[in-house]
């Protein structure tokens, strides 16, 4: 298993360039099961969960071809002929993002088993929204196996009111809409900008789709999608990532290829934290001058602070003078990385919903253990700052959604290498 071995202490300087967002790509890949012409997406990031959708979709019998280059990543996916709509346990475990096959594969074959994702290490995490939605569009749902199966002849377009605001239950039941039979009005939508990327691609495909980005959508089926090609937008989550981290090593950082306007709520906190950072419509420079100010956080739905950039902010309030209460909002049990943080000299109390984090201590390097995606995040932000050599152990899990993350940061002065037993598969360019 790799581990990341960082040595702290260095300010990031330089320029940085943001891979394309897993987030989207991800529904994206998803959408070409809806139609039996190629889809050709672009800007698609190099990491783990992406080579899980392409097996997914593979195991289907879906033809996927997925290159990385210098200049482009792109992958072509047919979905001409799909022997088997299933997503099993195997795949669904490793990446919950999977269920997303199971609106488009009703949709287009008239019946999807999927694997029921099971607990996380986040929170519940159930997909019962998912599920009553495909219901109020008239499939039929049964459970059974630890697999969810759903049937329908030809969907029917309905008026779905979302109980909880949900990403994927959203992207997932605006895809199946897309072929329903007459309108579908989703209320309560996610508004996140990957609902909207999606909504654009699917446009593209021949759909008709009106109001996504907020939280009314519309949508108009139609029997049959095309193919299309389509650019990913930028990863945000990857972004606010880089310039937390530029902030938090008092760098001089810019965060190019970004889309500074997905960014609005971590930008305005970090002129409450008294960091400058200065924007083009494609990048975003941060100065840190190493003097940060405690301030509270709560995670929200977008437009709202992101619950995934969560963990990486704990790690930058730890440096922050003063008291900065973090309430997640969104997932239940998504504070881990707290406890990984304390082991490195952060002070922080957990009270439920709440991290009460006050600074600013210095951090030591220690052995640390990721626990998932941006908790992984937080600890490589807390060793860019810390006196000494930082372990992280189980890093597959930041691998599942950061490109190259020791190479980019490596590219901007910090001190990191991979160590492990990866090593001669990404030798051959595995990886
Ligand atoms: C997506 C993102 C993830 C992000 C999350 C919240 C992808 C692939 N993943 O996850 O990175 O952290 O949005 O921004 O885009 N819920 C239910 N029932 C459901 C569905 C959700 O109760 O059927 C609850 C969840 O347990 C959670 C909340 O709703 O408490 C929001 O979850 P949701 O927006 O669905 O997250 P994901 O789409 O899984």
């Amino acid at each position: 298993m790799d581990k990341l071995v960082i040595r702290g202490g260095n300010p990031l300087l330089g320029t940085v360039r943001v891979s394309g967002a897993k987030n989207a790509a991800l529904p994206a890949m998803a959408a070409a099961i809806l139609t039996d012409e190629p889809i050709i997406l672009e800007n698609i990031p190099q990491v783990r969960d992406i080579e899980t959708t392409r097996k997914l979709l593979a195991e289907m019998g879906a033809e996927v071809e997925l290159g990385y280059g210098r200049a482009h990543h792109r992958t072509t996916i047919s979905c001409r002929n799909l022997a088997s709509p299933e997503a099993s346990y195997e795949l669904v475990k490793t990446m919950r993002a999977s269920t997303l096959v199971l609106g488009p594969l009703v949709a287009r074959c008239g019946r999807a088993r999927v694997s029921l994702p099971g607990g996380c290490a986040i929170g519940a995490r159930p997909i019962d929204l998912h599920i009553k939605g495909l219901e109020r569009l008239g499939a039929e749902i049964t459970q059974e196996h630890g697999y969810v199966e759903a049937r329908a002849e030809r969907l029917r377009g309905a008026e779905i009111v979302f109980d909880k605001i949900t990403v994927t239950g959203t992207e997932d039941l605006l895809m199946a809409a897309t072929l329903a039979e007459g309108e579908t009005v989703m209320q309560n939508c996610a508004r996140e900008p990957e609902v909207t990327d999606l909504a654009d691609l699917l446009n593209k495909m021949g759909a008709r789709i009106e109001g996504a980005g907020s939280p009314t959508i519309r949508v108009q089926g139609v029997s049959k999608l095309h193919g299309a090609r389509h650019r990913i937008i930028p990863d945000r989550i990857e972004a606010a990532t880089f310039i937390l981290a530029g902030a938090l090593t008092g760098g001089d950082l810019n965060v190019a290829g970004c889309d500074p306007n997905h960014l609005g709520a971590l930008l305005q906190k970090l002129r409450e934290v008294g960091v400058k950072t200065a924007h083009t419509a494609e990048s975003v420079r941060v100065i840190g001058d190493g003097e940060l100010r405690a301030a509270d956080v709560m995670t929200e739905e977008y437009p709202g602070f992101p619950t995934d950039v969560q963990a990486q902010y704990m790690a930058l309030a730890t440096q922050a003078e003063g008291t900065s209460v973090i309430t997640e909002n969104i997932f239940e049990n998504r504070f881990m990385h707290a406890l990984e943080l304390v082991r490195m000299g952060a002070n922080i109390r957990i009270e439920g919903s709440r991290a009460v984090v006050r600074g600013k201590t210095p951090l030591s390097a220690a052995a640390v253990l990721a626990s998932d995606l941006r908790a992984s995040a937080s600890l490589v932000l807390a060793a860019l700052v810390a006196d000494g050599e930082t372990i992280i152990d189980r890093v597959y899990h930041i691998d599942r959604g950061y490109e190259h993350i020791e190479e980019k940061l490596r590219g901007v002065g910090a001190q990191i290498r991979r160590i492990g037993e990866m090593l001669p598969k990404r030798a051959a360019g595995g990886r």
